[in-house]
């Protein structure tokens, strides 16, 4: 057993979040890892400090949800690349909160789905909270933060301009993103379907709390830019009249009008696209701008990494969606039962290096 006064925390799942998660609670100094559930046959029974190339830890990896929820612990770290609302129920109903970037970041209490995770919350006392960055962080909390520094606000958006070229996962962006295929093929594949949920409460959340009257329906917009030459993609190549950039588009409207924006530009480079898509000479970066009186931006770099070669080692959008995660679970573990968003918790912050805290 640990340190009692600290937060013990389980890491669900060991990608490229779950990673960066375990990282950010040994970095933590109210926080301890407790236990790790693992997803790949090849990773259970192993020291989680080996799956991470790092030192033992002293915490063995577990595919076994029993085992993991008989763990003693305050908090999961609930990362895995496909989500199951009944892992999420029986989480909760094991007494852990639970925190995590894979959706909830501003759910609709009248679905039932959504409805029974809440009950499973409030019956067994802990709180659930969805965050990430895009969704959960830049296309809600820090566009409603910035806000407040203008009035008469006409318009609310937040943009992701990524190059994808970094991102390592072959299967997700051939298979999922519908790179490398047919236009007709993306345009029908499970993407848009995959992002909106997500992004559609983080508009409505800024929505609801500034007090828009907007229509019902949020207007989700895709475009597709093909390759105009081969296009090398480390994995997998990108021949001439295939999908090779991305954008899509989900805006409230009044009276017809965008009010509120969450977008993402996805581009294989700045070259070779047809139509010629690029970042626009500001490079790869996350943008916030508040149109009012002053109208305010603010743009995020850092999120993105320096080189292809340097995100397919880590991605620094991933750590940070990460720690925007476990840096919650303190106020997490304190609020009141149910499921929590960014409108509901103090103002969420990170901790200083270890040789540097109190
Ligand atoms: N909101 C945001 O801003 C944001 C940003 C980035 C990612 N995300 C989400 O966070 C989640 C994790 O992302 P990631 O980058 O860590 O993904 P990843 O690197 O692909 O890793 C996901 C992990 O999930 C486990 N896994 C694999 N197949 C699975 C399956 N069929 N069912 C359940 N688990 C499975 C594996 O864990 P083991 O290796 O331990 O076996 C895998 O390493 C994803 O759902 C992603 O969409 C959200």
């Amino acid at each position: 057993m640990g340190d009692p006064s600290k937060l013990r925390v389980i890491q669900w799942a060991t990608g490229g979040v779950g990673k960066a998660a375990i990282a950010c609670v040994r970095n933590h100094p109210q926080l301890e890892l407790a236990g790790c559930w693992v997803h790949s046959a090849d990773k259970d029974g192993r020291d989680v400090g080996e799956i991470l190339g790092t030192d033992p830890l002293g915490v063995t990896a577990t595919s076994s949800i029993e085992e993991v929820l008989a763990t003693d612990a305050d908090c999961v770290m609930y990362s895995p690349l496909i989500p199951a609302d009944e892992e999420v129920i029986a989480i909760l109903r094991s007494g852990k909160n639970l925190v995590t970037p894979v959706g909830w970041v501003y759910p609709d209490a009248a679905n039932p789905r959504v409805r029974a995770i809440a009950d499973a919350a409030l019956e067994a006392g802990v709180t659930l909270h969805g965050s990430g960055i895009h969704p959960g962080g830049i296309t809600e909390r820090f566009p409603l933060m910035v806000s407040s520094l203008s009035s008469a606000v006409t318009h609310v958006r937040a943009e992701e301009f990524s190059d994808i070229r970094t991102y390592n996962a072959p299967d997700v962006v051939r298979h999922i993103m519908g790179f490398g295929g047919t236009p007709e093929e993306a345009m029908q594949g499970p993407m848009a379907g995959l992002l909106e949920a997500g992004f559609k409460m983080s508009v409505r959340m800024v929505a609801d709390h500034m007090g828009f009257r907007i229509d019902p329906e949020i207007r989700t917009i895709q475009e597709i830019a093909v390759a105009s030459a081969d296009i090398d993609y480390g994995p997998f190549p990108i021949a001439p009249g295939a999908v090779a950039a991305r954008r899509f588009r989900w805006e409230a409207l009044v009276d017809g009008q965008p009010v509120i924006t969450a977008a993402v530009n996805w581009l294989m480079g700045e070259d070779n696209l047809e139509p010629g898509w690029n970042f626009g000479g500001r490079g790869e970066r996350f943008e916030v701008e508040i149109t009012g009186d002053p109208t305010v931006s603010l743009t995020f770099k850092g999120l993105q990494p320096e080189t292809i070669a340097a995100g397919l080692q880590k991605n620094p959008g991933v750590v940070a969606t990460a720690n925007h995660c476990v840096n919650a679970i303190p106020d997490v573990c304190a609020a009141g039962p149910g499921i929590k968003t960014y409108l509901d918790l103090p103002l969420l912050a990170g901790r200083p290096g270890p040789h540097l805290a109190q």
